[in-house]
């Protein structure tokens, strides 16, 4: 039996259908090499390259677990929103002098407007019978273009961003800690460190570095509460010695924590967690 025999070709949904219409198909098998039957060649083709597709980005999204950061925290006022990777592209685009500021509908609405505009719209604006792409040289070089201009604009927001600084922000960088906010080690914290080093020890990115996973014992805390190190200024301290007692204690038990934890912590105590 010849192939797709019995079954009927009912047309390439892109050409406009105007003479066959009233007319009974013809028999599918009267375009042999043109086209081929839905089911099942065409189906299982594009179903293995879902397939293929889909565990390859699983065993991506396995392998690199996906970068989240902190909590959002209102009252940071040095962190700077970054877009996911996927947003980047539109993220850059308002860095272009004529797509910001008095221009920003430009670059917020018109411009990706259009872009995703004219994919909705392609099957209505490209309907020309032919499939080959050398031979669709408008929409291919445009849709070139788009994928050029998306992948540089990409490259060019994350060339620029300090991934270092921003590894600050991320999760994975936080030992886990329990702080009991009713010792009164962290009543002298909160009332002596805590507007600089943060309500749970865990710094201000271009203020002050984390005090979780820093290699200090207590005499040396104390020293640093009173005299301050690097661009710390001396006497952040104002009150009795058992107060800063209580203190240094408080902030050794919360590294005693993270350090039994695991992982965490122990990149930063090589780098002595400067803030720069
Ligand atoms: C005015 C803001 C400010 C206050 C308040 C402050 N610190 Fe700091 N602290 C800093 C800065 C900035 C650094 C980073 C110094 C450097 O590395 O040059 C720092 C560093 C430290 C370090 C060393 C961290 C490391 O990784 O090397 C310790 C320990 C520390 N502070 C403890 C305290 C304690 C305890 C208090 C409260 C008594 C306190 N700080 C109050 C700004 C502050």
């Amino acid at each position: 039996m010849q192939r797709g025999k019995g079954m009927k070709f009912v047309g390439d949904s892109r050409v406009p259908d105007k003479e066959s219409r009233n007319k009974i198909p013809k028999d599918y098998s009267e375009y042999p090499g043109r086209t081929e039957a839905f089911w099942p060649n065409f189906l299982l083709k594009e179903w293995l390259v879902g397939a293929v597709f889909l565990i390859g980005f699983l065993c991506l999204v396995a392998a690199h677990p996906s970068p989240l950061e902190q909590q959002a925290d209102p009252n940071n006022a040095s962190y700077i929103p970054l877009p996911d990777w996927y947003f980047l592209f539109l993220y850059e685009l308002l860095k272009y002098k004529y797509a910001a500021a008095q221009y920003v509908v430009i670059g917020t609405v018109i411009i990706p407007g259009l872009g995703f505009g004219a994919l909705l719209l392609a099957p209505f604006l490209d309907v020309g019978p032919e499939r080959k792409p050398s031979k669709r040289p408008i929409t291919v070089g445009l849709m070139l273009l788009g994928v050029a201009a998306t992948i540089w604009l990409t490259y060019e927001s994350a060339a620029h961003v300090n991934w270092e600084e921003r590894a600050k922000y991320s999760v994975a960088n936080v030992p886990d800690v329990e702080i009991d906010e009713d010792s009164p080690g962290y009543q002298v914290y909160s009332q002596n460190c805590m507007s600089c080093h943060g309500d749970s020890l865990q710094g201000n990115p271009g203020m002050a570095p984390s005090l979780v996973g820093i290699p200090y014992k207590a005499e040396q805390i104390k020293d640093i509460a009173k005299n301050g190190i690097g661009t710390m200024p001396a006497n952040q301290f104002q009150g009795s010695e058992e107060e800063l007692n209580q203190l240094a204690e408080f902030i050794v038990s919360i590294n005693e924590q993270a350090s039994g934890s695991g992982e965490g912590g122990e990149g930063k105590s090589e780098d002595g967690g400067s803030s720069h």
